[in-house]
């Protein structure tokens, strides 16, 4: 670890949860807790708690949970220890000085050096492009009507001509040759040796929404192949999940986002006075974009390119966004290719104007489909109707069934009535009055976790939910009855504050560092336990809890015994007798 658990549990404790979130999430007091709506899942009423006593929070519609540090570590795709940088930040506590050792690098995880890697070459290009050798580069930028404030604003810059210059500066840094190739910026063939991947481009660094520079687009100057060079996938770039402009657009203050296709798109409508711009770069749409999105506005404008890849682009991201509860509208290019020769032809004004005129995502998607039918004749007019039933059928909620039945009678001129009875029939025909029964999953899906482990968490849950359950249970169980390494420090230390008179489970996430540990550990907190209604349910529940969990925890150690150890397996059959003597007890939770 990195700095010293006392500060970063001061770091925690001068950060309230309830504060924090509330920065992300709007939240409202009920009884002793706070709820609003889940960020980590899409819902349309409150399961999301957080508790001000507890210092953690929960989800009781996902299970996402745990303490301030695991919330921004979800919420911002932080690591623990940028969580504990942030914190400190906000809270106005000083950190020290991390001094950056070759051990200390290698701690500091794979992930944070690419970044660090990233953030040199981008600063490397952004020099570049000011240079003598950059001046085609900063042209090119200026005739396609950049400014400097632009420029910089989005960091672009220059990849020079030689051969692996950029190559050379990284390791004079002091990375090593494997980190620079596991950042996307080396190639390596029998010919040339090392060479950088970027070579004479104009370089458009990619950031996530924290800042941090992930990866780059490089683009010709001129019409080599391909335009458009890209980082490949890395440990800290995935294309699916990040948007370019997100970082700049999140603080826009406006409730929808753009969402066009390439850079220069996204840098033409910021500079234009449009920055709630983001793009998917080339790639289509996919549900972690719209999960990503969800978490800033609920409604985006599609500003896809007017050629036919564009409008397929939208056809298929219109259905994903619905899935993630986000309305889409459509805005219309032409008679220009993208919003980029749109505004520099016609203006900010003309492009505002569209915006108002946009379409709706899926009277938008029919209109495309009514191309493939003939709708003059009966026939195709029929079949496109059908067609169109069974996408209303998509609509699961009646109200927004009814309106869109309504909006596209009144498009296509049929009687809403004729229409509402189609789709009523379709239902019936295709099997889909009743929301069809989710398929079962045949061996996908999460595998059924192991039962024992799930009884020794629910213990762990209990112990906190309830002191004097603490207290009913540790007369039975001992730390080393969990069997699961993690479980046990988790039980140590919960044991241990139990005797300080201080149950503190937030503090115990601090313990944790590593990213799968800490939501691991996050998650023992949480454990669904079914709702037990009655006193002597709770107590049957308790009882075979206990009995399950001390039983394996004989069964483990007898079987991990010294054979030699006759002391050892004394003490296991005393144990052993001890829980019959339980299996007899009434446990009494009061
Ligand atoms: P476009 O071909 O529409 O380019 O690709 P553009 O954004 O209008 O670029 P300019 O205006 O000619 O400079 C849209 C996006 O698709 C990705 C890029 O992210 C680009 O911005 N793309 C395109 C590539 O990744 N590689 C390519 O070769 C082309
Ligand atoms: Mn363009």
């Amino acid at each position: 670890m990195y700095y010293p658990e006392e500060l970063i549990e001061e770091v925690r404790m001068k950060n309230d949860i309830v504060d924090v979130i509330s920065g992300y999430v709007r939240l409202q007091k009920k009884g002793s807790s706070y709820f609003g709506l889940c960020p980590f899942h899409n819902e349309k009423s409150p399961s999301f708690s957080v508790s001000r006593g507890k210092q953690m929070y929960y989800c009781f519609g996902c299970g996402a949970g745990g303490n301030v540090f695991t919330f921004l570590m979800e919420y911002e795709n932080f690591s623990f220890i940028e969580a504990v940088k942030f914190l400190a930040d906000r809270a106005g506590v000083e950190l020290p000085e991390m001094e950056y050792s070759k051990e200390a690098k290698e701690k500091a995880g794979l992930r944070a050096t690419l970044l660090e890697i990233n953030k040199v070459a981008a600063q490397y290009f952004y020099v570049q492009l000011k240079t003598e050798q950059g001046k085609t580069a900063y042209t090119y930028l200026t005739n396609r009507e950049l400014s400097d404030d632009t420029i910089k604003a989005f960091g672009l810059g220059y990849s020079n001509k030689y051969s692996n210059d950029l190559f050379q500066y990284l390791r004079k840094k002091g990375y090593s040759e494997d980190l620079i190739r596991q950042a996307g910026l080396i190639n390596t063939d029998e010919k040339n040796g090392v060479y950088d991947k970027f070579w004479n481009r104009v370089m458009f660094p990619i950031m996530d929404v924290n800042n941090r520079v992930i990866g780059f687009g490089g683009r010709v100057m001129g019409d080599g192949k391909p335009k458009y060079l890209n980082s490949p996938e890395t440990a800290i770039f995935d294309k699916s999940r990040n948007l370019y402009g997100l970082n700049r657009a999140r603080t826009s203050r406006k409730p929808y986002l753009l969402i066009c296709e390439g850079y220069m798109d996204v840098i033409s409508l910021h500079q234009a006075g449009f920055t709630n711009a983001v793009a998917s770069l080339g790639t289509a749409l996919t549900t972690g974009h719209a999960s990503l999105i969800k978490r800033y506005v609920q409604e985006v404008y599609l500003t896809y390119d007017s050629d036919e890849a564009g409008t397929k682009a939208a056809l298929r991201a219109v259905p994903i966004l619905k899935e993630a509860g986000i309305s889409a509208k459509v805005i219309r290019m032409d008679p220009y290719k993208d919003p980029d020769e749109f505004i520099k032809n016609l203006g900010a004004d003309e492009f505002e104007k569209r915006i108002g005129s946009a379409r709706n995502g899926f009277l938008f998607s029919l209109e495309i489909l009514a191309k493939n039918y003939d709708m003059e004749s009966p026939e195709g007019k029929t079949a496109f109707f059908k067609e169109t039933a069974k996408r209303l059928m998509g609509f699961e909620d009646e109200l927004e069934r009814n309106n869109y039945i309504e909006a596209v009678a009144k498009s296509y001129r049929v009687s809403e009535e004729s229409l509402q009875k189609l789709v009523t029939k379709t239902a019936i025909s295709e099997g889909m009055a009743k929301p069809a029964a989710r398929p079962k999953q045949a061996g996908g899906g999460k595998p059924k976790e192991d039962g024992i482990l799930v009884s020794q968490k629910i213990l762990l849950t209990w112990m906190i939910e309830d002191v004097k359950l603490f207290g009913t249970i540790k007369r039975y169980i001992s730390p080393e009855d969990f069997t699961e390494e993690l479980y046990r420090t988790v039980a140590d230390l919960l044991y241990e504050q139990y005797e300080a008179g201080e149950l503190n489970p937030a503090k115990i996430l601090n313990h944790f560092t590593a990213e799968e540990e800490h939501r691991e550990a996050a998650s023992l907190f949480h454990t669904k336990i079914r709702e037990l209604s009655t006193r002597e349910e709770q107590e049957q529940a308790l009882k075979e809890t206990i009995l399950r969990v001390k039983g394996h925890s004989i069964d483990y150690r007898t079987m991990h015994l010294d054979p030699t150890d006759m002391a050892g397996l004394q003490r296991l059959m005393e144990e052993k007798r001890k829980l019959d003597d339980i299996k007899k007890l009434h446990i009494s939770i009061e």
